[in-house]
């Protein structure tokens, strides 16, 4: 169908499904095992309701934010995903073109299909464009060393480190179709070709060198190295999340990578309605922000993550279908169509800016009851 035909973020799934290569469709839409903590990400969502308010003059709506400090025209930001030429031959530069026209920012991943430089390049074409880096660890700190110290070189503004992969989910969707495309460029920058082995699917194929022996002491280590702000993408309870505080962290994502890596782990809007209300009892002298991701699709689902305390929220898949589907033009609709959504939402809850938003306009009653 045309795009004029796209009406929300799980319509471009739909085309997607259907024009997608078959293996580049596994890869993307793959969850792991059984794929429940997949599929509840998306369930979590739909047990909270809202609790509009009315008759307030919601003529003016602005949901634009700053996201660690810089402008974001919304509360969402395009998340890592690797592998990018699997849906399209300009992979994360589609992205990357999207991003300037709608003033996202997006979070480059380190297993991209394009090279770093490729994409920085890409962004530096226009002005003002804000890219975040998300890192895997390498066993060799050497390589990861370089690959910060590049990051800096780059004007990129800030690391995610990713801590909930030290081995790769089975994605058995993924394993099953074996990977072949040459999609990635890893070859250039962390391994040799010869040493991948392609028989586990495009994830298992790609993600031998990460760190199985990253811990908390390595934080440090990277605090030293580096003045980019530091967040760890992949918290799944509060425990954790208070740690990451006490190491000094700018930020943390509460992300279950998807439904891609522990199946059972919860939902992240869970784990936050869990956090916040132990944050604000205690006393922190050094705020930190928070962010979600996982099977966000609607405003709603923003809204009421924002509601909760998040500051921005990360969006993956969607994103993808859109590029794989339409190219450029499907991100930036895809895009659009989120920023309708917003205003439109917001008109109904009664608020004029993402500030306003707290847990009072929620129902969380369900929230819990899986
Ligand atoms: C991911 N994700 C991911 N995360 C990460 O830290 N490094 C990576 O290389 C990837 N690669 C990746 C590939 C694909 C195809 C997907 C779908 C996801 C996880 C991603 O950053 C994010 O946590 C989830 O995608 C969020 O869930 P939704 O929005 O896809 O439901």
């Amino acid at each position: 169908p045309p795009l004029s035909q796209i009406y929300n973020l799980n319509d471009f799934e739909y085309v997607a499904s259907k024009v997608m290569e078959k293996q580049a469709w596994a890869y993307y839409s793959s969850g792991c095992d059984d794929e429940i903590t997949l599929r509840e990400n998306h369930f979590a969502y739909q047990r909270i309701f809202f609790k509009p308010r009315v008759l307030r003059n919601v003529t003016n709506i602005d949901f634009s934010t700053e996201i660690l400090g810089f402008k974001s025209s919304v509360p969402f930001y395009v998340t890592a995903t690797a592998l990018g030429k699997l849906g399209h031959p300009d992979g994360e530069k589609c992205l990357t073109r999207a991003c300037f026209k709608e003033n996202v920012i997006q979070m480059v991943p380190t297993l991209s299909s394009c090279s770093f430089q490729e994409i920085v390049d890409e962004r530096n074409k226009e002005k003002d464009q804000t890219q975040f880096f998300q890192l895997y660890v390498n066993s060799d700190r050497k390589i990861t060393q370089k690959i910060v110290e590049n990051c800096e070189k780059n004007n990129i503004k800030a690391l995610f480190i990713t801590v909930d992969a030290p081995q790769l989910g089975r994605r058995e969707k993924d394993m099953r179709s074996k990977y072949t495309l040459d999609a990635s460029n890893i070859q250039n920058d962390v391994e040799e070709d010869e040493g991948i082995d392609r028989s586990q699917g495009a994830a298992r194929a790609i993600s031998s060198f990460i760190d199985t022996g990253l811990n908390w002491e390595d934080i440090k280590w990277f605090k030293k190295i580096t003045k980019l702000p530091i967040i760890l993408k992949g918290i799944q309870c509060v425990d954790d999340a208070l740690l990451a505080i006490e190491y000094g962290v700018e930020g943390i994502v509460l992300s279950n990578h998807g439904g891609r890596q522990l199946e059972f782990a919860r939902s992240s809007i869970e784990v936050l309605a869990d956090l916040m209300p132990i944050l604000k009892q205690k006393k922190l002298d050094k705020k930190i922000e928070i962010f979600i991701d996982g099977g966000v699709r609607r405003a709603s689902d923003i809204l009421k993550a924002i509601a909760l305390g998040a500051k921005g929220v990360g969006i993956g898949r969607p994103f993808l279908y859109a590029m794989s589907a339409y190219g450029d033009d499907g991100v930036v609709k895809a895009m659009r169509i989120l920023k309708d959504e917003l205003t439109m939402n917001m008109r109904l809850l009664g608020v004029n800016t993402v500030g306003e938003l707290n847990e009072n306009y929620l129902d969380l009653l369900n929230l819990h009851n899986r």
